[in-house]
């Protein structure tokens, strides 16, 4: 136990982080290209946050929350989304009383205690967006584009070598328009009960639309020709589904409309949408969002229109090819023979670092051959040299592990010669 990490977590060590830093830059720049600031949330809040938003039937509140009680007794929850939380920070911290539309982004951990398989963890990663205060659909469309672009721009697209990635989209309605159409689902599926398998028969009553996007065979079999959502949307709801696809349109995104796709969290109005990639076997979701013009009302607030999305960074990387970035390499490794030219070194590298170079040097008393080792397994750029003799002239001998070429030069150039 003391050296096992719990199930569904793993550690991301150096030659794998910098892959984690590199989408994170990249999903900063391109929310601020869009206009999205940052928001940190805390990695727990009240549990009742949770199950009233997200809502009490679903997969993730009655089976997937990492729940406990603290101290103080109260019921507290690992975060299993962001969107939830970020509505409450919006609603407590009064945010809708800047200039709005609120528009904001979050990259971090998620906790849900789900069964763990290839791309599925219980602690993973989500970088995610939201927008408060727009119902115009033309954000539905702005949103969606930001989630492809981001995975565009990481290499990922429709081409099955990178990623295989395909937009769906639906929309669900409002809440008129889903009670019209679940009495015609359950009408539908009545007879044949007994044919679904047993999470989607206690869903009948519960949840009945979740049955839709069950993935067990017999389960699909049933819902084969069930009536689609979109054609009992509302006159507002359907145009609004209408104008979202126009808008989709004009920024040239392809997408598969799938009057399946439901979305396992009780939030979602009107726009669903998921991004799913042929090369992810079961797990193949690696972005979902949507609307949720109901959420910031039933958390207290006054009526706010809503739309986000989130997207699972593990499963992205899964997607992503070989990266040849490689991992941190040093300006240069101070060699430097025990005894004289130890404190000498040990003083040029604080000088050194405080030109802005970066430099490794060596704490264990190594031989100059294993020092010399160990600056090839950092892959240092420099191997500076510091001996009796560079100590006595005032110099420095400096190897450039790349050419292997070695020169001697004074050591009052050594920090101009290393910034060119
Ligand atoms: P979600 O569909 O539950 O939506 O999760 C979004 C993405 O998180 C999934 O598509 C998947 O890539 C990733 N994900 C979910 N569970 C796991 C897991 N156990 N292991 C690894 N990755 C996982 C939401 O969370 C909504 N809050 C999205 C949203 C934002 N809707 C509106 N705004």
């Amino acid at each position: 136990m003391l050296t096992t990490a719990p199930r569904g977590t793993k550690d991301i060590l150096p030659g794998e982080v910098e892959k984690w830093q590199k989408i994170e830059k990249k999903a900063r720049e391109l929310c601020h290209l869009y206009g999205y600031q940052e928001i940190r949330t805390p990695l727990f809040e009240h549990t009742e946050l949770f199950t009233r938003s997200i809502g009490e039937t679903t997969d993730i509140v009655s089976k997937e929350m990492y729940t406990f009680t603290d101290r103080g007794g109260r019921s507290i929850t690992l975060r299993p989304e962001g969107t939830a939380s970020t509505i409450r920070a919006y609603l407590e911290q009064k945010i809708y009383n800047l200039p709005q539309p609120t528009k904001l982004y979050y990259i971090g951990p998620m906790f849900r205690y789900d069964r763990p398989q290839a791309g599925r963890y219980r602690q993973f990663h989500q970088f995610g967006i939201e927008v408060l205060g727009v119902d115009h659909p033309a954000i539905d469309a702005e949103v969606i584009s930001l989630a492809l672009h981001f995975l565009n721009s990481l290499g990922l697209n429709s081409d099955p070598k990178h990623g295989g990635l395909t937009l769906h989209i639906n929309s669900i309605g409002c809440p008129e328009c889903r009670a019209r159409y679940r009495d015609k689902l359950l009408a539908y599926i009545r007879d044949n009960i007994d044919q679904l398998c047993p999470d989607c028969r206690s869903r009948y009553e519960r949840n009945p639309l979740r049955i839709l996007d069950c993935k067990q065979k017999q389960c699909q079999t049933v819902t084969k020709d069930a009536p689609h959502l979109a054609e009992y949307l509302c006159s507002n709801c359907d145009e609004h589904f209408t104008a979202v696809k126009h808008y989709l349109d004009l920024l040239n995104i392809e997408y598969v409309e799938d009057p399946r796709l439901v979305r396992g969290l009780d939030y979602y109005t009107n726009t669903a949408f998921e991004i799913i990639s042929t090369s992810l076997g079961a797990q193949s979701s690696i972005c979902g969002g949507g609307r949720y013009n109901g959420l910031v009302e039933a958390c207290g607030g006054s009526p706010t229109p809503g739309i986000g999305f989130a997207i699972g960074l593990e499963r992205l990387l899964l997607l992503l090819p070989e990266d040849t970035t490689g991992s941190y390499r040093p300006d240069v490794f101070l060699l430097a023979f025990p005894g004289l030219s130890y404190d000498f070194a040990y003083t040029l590298q604080a000088k050194l670092r405080k030109e802005n170079i970066s430099v490794v040097m060596d704490y264990l008393q190594k031989s100059l051959r294993s020092q010399m080792r160990y600056a090839n397994k950092l892959q240092a750029k420099n191997v500076v040299i510091i001996g009796d003799e560079e100590l006595e002239t005032g110099t420095v001998t400096l190897k450039k592990m790349d050419s292997g070429e070695q020169t001697r030069i004074k050591l009052d150039d050594l920090v101009n010669y290393l910034k060119k």
